[in-house]
């Protein structure tokens, strides 16, 4: 079904039940006075049936987002990695009931990137190299090596200077690498290392056109943020791509007709900021300034970046802003704002979050009014 239709179905009737109220209401009209009840209710369901298959379901940023078992996806920070037709999921899982000695990462699959079946706590990590009981796990992002055939796991690993200390836990500032033989299994936890011998605190993810690796990681002594080539088997950061003089977090990178975008927040914590993006002609730069993707004063309408996800269709390509609605105090409750970017000529621009539909084999994206 055309997503336009879907919307006009949504607006007129709102929900399945109200579809078939009005399926009901026509198939009595047009059918006689003699037609057994049976037949309307076969004729009744076979439009539902076809209604609903055909109605992909809206994405609602900022509420909860159900999985297959109708709790709410935990991949905080998250990444997507596509193999095949299948996009993979990662982030934080900060589930209520997970074991508080383990820190926790959760893989979700979707062929439609609205309906996502939980497949696995893919790392169920205890404190791997006595950084102390208040060791973070931050931001997981998979990458597919495919000379070795493994997919390799960052994540942010932080903790206080000494294992027992009270005081400041971003301070160990690296990143840990895990790897598995395949996208869903129990990840094996490598090491932890500083890229290029550099503080690493928030990191983010981009697998350029050709397939080459990079990982984005914010650098607080350089007062910016670096984009690293991964090595060939992408178990070590090799080379330092960029450096952008920009002090921001939750890197996002998208290389998008012709240009790169990098979006960044500002470094407020939990607490949410106005986002800001940059483009430059290649990957090295030179980079534009900085300019907000959204009215500054909605503080990304509450959100942080983490990563930017182009879905390529027959049409239209999408460029998705994921960002993380951040709850401190609730971190299991804290809600995901996806939205379909403006981008293009150089500028970008975060819409007001709305539902919207996404048509992943087209790439069409239709924002509810
Ligand atoms: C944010 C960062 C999060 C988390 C948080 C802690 O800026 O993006 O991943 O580290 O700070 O305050």
């Amino acid at each position: 079904m055309h997503p336009q239709l879907f919307f006009q179905i949504a607006r007129h009737s709102g929900t399945a039940a109200s579809i078939i109220g009005t399926t009901r209401l026509n198939a009595r009209t047009s059918l006689s006075p003699r037609a057994h009840p049976i037949h309307l209710v076969i004729a009744a369901l076979t439009l539902l049936a076809c209604n609903v298959l055909a109605a992909s379901e809206p994405i609602r940023p900022g509420e909860l987002w159900l999985d297959n078992r109708a709790q709410h996806v935990q991949a905080h920070g998250g990444g997507i990695i596509k193999e095949r037709d299948t996009y993979f999921w990662f982030g934080e899982d900060r589930s209520k009931d997970n074991d508080r000695s383990k820190r926790h990462v959760a893989c979700y699959s979707s062929t439609d990137l609205v309906h996502w079946t939980f497949r696995n706590q893919v790392l169920r990590l205890a404190d791997p190299e006595n950084f102390g009981p208040r060791w973070l796990l931050e931001r997981p992002k998979v990458f597919y090596n495919k000379m070795t055939k493994k997919f390799v796991m960052y994540m942010h690993i932080d903790g206080p200077a000494n294992a027992g200390d009270a005081g400041n836990a971003y301070v160990l500032a690296r990143v840990g690498v895990a790897t598995c033989d395949t996208v869903d299994g129990d990840y094996t936890y490598i090491r932890s290392f500083r890229p290029l011998g550099k503080e690493s605190r928030d990191i983010g993810q981009f697998i350029d056109d050709d397939g080459s690796a990079y990982l984005i990681f914010e650098c607080r002594p350089t007062k910016g943020f670096y984009i690293a080539k991964l090595s060939a088997d992408y178990l070590d950061v090799e080379k330092e791509v960029s450096f952008i003089r920009s002090p921001l977090e939750g890197g996002a990178l998208v290389h998008h007709d012709g240009l790169y975008y990098v979006i960044g927040s500002l470094m407020t914590g939990w607490k949410a900021n106005p986002n800001q993006y940059a483009t430059a002609l290649k990957l090295e730069g030179p980079w534009s300034e900085f300019k907000d993707i959204a009215p500054p004063e909605t503080n990304t309408y509450g959100s942080q970046s983490t990563l930017m996800l182009q879905v390529v269709g027959s049409k239209q390509t999408t460029v998705i802003f994921m960002g993380d609605i951040w709850k401190p105090y609730s971190q299991w409750d804290s809600r995901y704002l996806w939205m379909p970017l403006e981008i293009g000529g150089g500028k970008l621009r975060l819409p007001e979050p709305r539902e919207w539909s996404l048509d992943v084999y087209t790439g069409e994206a239709l924002i509810a009014r």
